[in-house]
């Protein structure tokens, strides 16, 4: 029973490893936190807080409160703020009931006066050591009442010794670099304000005391579903106590709850180990893979996409020769990006007119995909649907369709000397249901018209006149445009999924901008960076790697650094993930393309294991010049060594690899070395390696005798 009353209204929640208990407090009469780590030998080891606010002249702020409102004496931050008619903005919420349904437990709460009530949802994933966060609210007043934060929840650090937060930080093209902070008395705030989820920042964070390593230490971490404005507050209180609160972005942020409405937050996931960060990201790999992802151990094929090489000048003939050479490669997929439709010559024209374009591709994309089709491979393409360019038809014929204020005139850039937006495409508002159903035809059409079986979908801006002229007629508030947007977006996905349920879906925002875990409800895979030079490439991965496994990274072999960097290597890259190649393969040597039809084969033959298997770091990219990472199958009959050299100096022999994830008492051979020995020998004696290159790389098979 992964859910149990340790007495009446106090629970236990179970992983396999860890417990996480809460309680109604008496006198507060909401949920306090209990205790969050490693299981307790007997329920009665679970206990309140010592009731410490008793003496803060009985602010709750002292607690570890699991979902504070705003309202009475709190001054901290607060996972709710809302206001009723009349105007009170006091939140006083109190428990009113609980349920537990199979692995859910569900609170009750409401306010002492208006009838909003709160339910607080915990989800338990035993085999993941996560708990899974979120909130609902329904207004069951006859007036409205308006929501200016939603947060899914707080996550109560136990006790009160300094914490490290881990958060992932980066830009367009340089995206997911941890970073790690001491935190002090105040508020840390993380967050995104641009529609996505954002290459800036990664909805994800991890707590620990300042000495936790990749391999030991407790850790507490968490993530966020959400592929749109959020923010993650991590807070140290005059008390010393630490919380992380994590949930929609409260700035700009408003939703009118119309009497009899429900609103759900996303989900917050959270999970705690004592094993370090390396066993913190093997959770959330295992929690992806096994409860996110829309299909589960799906094989992704290695694809071919030449955006790098073509950009926008793509057509039928050119299109067909790389069909046919990535096809003697052993590429399954042939993916056609940017470019392909009407009047897209360069970023100012063409979005919103998904036809294709007449001079590039004259008798349509047909006669493309049989050729792909009669190479033996899949075909996939890009589209961009969120977006419209001035010059299309679409925006003509729908003006009102965009984001946008109706008093400030949306000027073409090239016509304006103070650019007024990133890009010369407009944002289509995809929080009116219009807007939604036409998208879902619209792809609808072109995924039943042709055979098509893997669609990029990008978006390459963000909003800054984020207006929803309409809201108002529909009784709406305009600033709920932020979050309708997302479950606009979410919608059109799913409904494509069902509809074209052999489809595979890629999500791309210019890069890695949404890899987010609410994104990874839809898609099967991600676009991580438009950076795929390798060496950057290599840490940008690793920086992914915090919250999402191998199998969703997508990752090509492109000539970024291709004089300097041997081939290997640059496979070797790409391998670590989703592999495909973008590169001018035509220009390759025989050589080059044998080598890679190698190195495709052994991909092939062992990308089960990289994409199922449990990854541990052995050496960072960010911290040296010698890195490795390696995939454990999970009945540990098998492993992928990566271990990559990346000075332009003498290479002095690799530091001593320990092995780790092997099962100690098996015996393994490692690909190259003389003997096979056990597990516990290649962990802690470790495995000695040797590059002859100066900049290098290796691949290794490990297997159990
Ligand atoms: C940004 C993406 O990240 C690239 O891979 C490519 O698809 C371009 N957009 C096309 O405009």
């Amino acid at each position: 029973m992964p859910i149990t009353a340790v007495k009446d209204n106090c629970w236990v929640l179970e992983t396999r490893n860890t417990a996480y208990a809460l309680g109604i407090d008496d006198k507060l009469r909401t949920p306090l936190n209990w205790y969050w780590g490693p299981k307790l030998p007997r329920r009665k080891d679970y206990r309140p807080p010592a009731p410490r606010w008793w003496h803060l002249n009985g602010t709750p702020d002292g607690l570890p409160e699991e979902y504070p409102a705003w309202g009475g004496l709190r001054f901290l931050e607060c996972c709710l703020k809302a206001e009723f008619h009349e105007g009170t903005r006091d939140v006083i919420l109190a428990f009113a009931g609980a349920d537990i349904a199979g692995e859910e437990l569900q609170i009750r709460l409401k306010d002492e006066v208006f009838p909003l009530i709160v339910t607080l949802h915990y989800r338990v994933r035993p085999d993941q050591d996560i708990i899974e966060r979120w909130a609902t609210f329904k207004n069951e007043s006859d007036d409205p009442i308006l929501i200016d934060r939603a947060f899914s929840a707080q996550w109560a650090v136990p006790d009160r010794l300094p914490c490290r937060l881990t958060h992932l930080d980066g830009q367009w093209a340089d995206e997911c670099h941890p970073t790690r902070d001491w935190l002090t008395q105040g508020a840390r705030v993380i967050e995104s304000r641009r529609i996505t989820s954002g290459s800036h920042h990664f909805p994800f964070f991890a707590l620990d005391r300042g000495d936790a390593t990749e391999h030991a230490g407790q850790v507490w971490f968490g993530a966020l579903a959400w592929s749109g404005n959020w923010k993650l507050i991590a807070e140290v209180t005059d008390g010393a106590r630490t919380r992380a609160s994590i949930g929609l972005n409260d700035f700009d942020f408003r939703w009118k709850l119309t009497p009899g409405e429900t609103f759900t937050t996303p989900v917050a996931y959270g999970g705690y180990t004592s094993a370090g960060f390396g066993a913190a990201i093997r959770c959330l790999h295992d929690l992806v893979r096994d409860h996110v992802l829309p299909t589960k151990h799906l094989t992704r094929k290695v694809l071919y996409n030449s955006w790098e090489i073509t950009t926008f000048h793509v057509n039928e003939a050119q299109q067909i020769e790389l069909a046919k050479t990535a096809a003697d490669m052993g590429v399954e997929l042939f993916v056609v990006d940017d470019g392909w439709f009407h009047n897209r010559e360069n970023t100012k024209g063409g979005l919103g007119d998904w036809w294709p374009d007449e001079t590039k591709f004259p008798h349509g994309l047909q006669p493309l995909i049989k050729a792909v089709n009669d190479l033996g491979m899949d075909f996939g393409l890009w589209v961009e649907p969120e977006m419209v360019s001035f010059t299309s038809d679409l925006y003509r014929q729908h003006p009102d369709w965009i984001l946008h204020y109706p008093n400030r005139p949306l000027k073409d850039n090239s016509a304006d000397p103070l650019p007024r937006r990133e890009k010369d495409q407009l944002i289509l508002n995809l929080a009116r249901t219009d807007v939604q159903d036409y998208l879902i035809a619209l792809l609808d059409k072109l995924l039943t018209e042709n055979n098509i079986r893997f669609i990029k979908w990008d978006m390459n801006r963000h909003p800054n006149e984020a207006g929803w002229p309409q809201a108002a007629e529909l009784g709406r508030d305009p600033k709920e445009v932020w979050t309708r947007y997302v479950l606009g977006l979410y919608r059109i996905w799913e409904t494509l999924r069902a509809k074209h349920p052999q489809v595979v879906f890629q999500s791309c925002q210019s890069g890695g901008g949404r890899a987010d875990l609410g994104m990874l409800h839809v898609a099967d895979q991600v676009w991580a960076s438009d950076n795929s030079e390798p060496l950057s490439r290599l840490k940008i991965q690793d920086g992914f790697s915090h919250a999402i496994p191998a199998c969703v990274i997508e990752a090509w072999v492109t000539e970024q650094n291709a004089k300097l960097l041997p081939l290997d290597f640059r496979f070797h890259v790409s391998m670590s993930g989703v592999l495909g190649v973008g590169g001018a393969t035509s220009k390759w040597s025989s050589e080059q393309r044998d080598q890679a039809k190698k190195l495709i084969i052994q991909y092939k033959q062992l990308r089960h294991v990289i994409h199922e298997g449990d990854l541990y770091r052995l050496r960072s990219p960010s911290e040296s010049p010698f890195s490795a990472h390696l995939y454990v199958a999970k009945d540990k009959s098998e492993a992928v060594l990566f271990a990559f050299y990346t000075q332009l100096s003498w290479p002095f022999p690799f530091p001593q690899l320990p092995l780790m994830g092997l099962d100690p008492d098996s015996l393994y051979e490692v690909e190259g070395e003389p003997a096979p020995r056990s597990g516990a020998a290649w962990q802690h004696d470790g495995l000695q390696l040797t590059f002859k290159n100066e900049i290098s790389s290796t691949m290794k098979h490990i297997r159990k005798v």
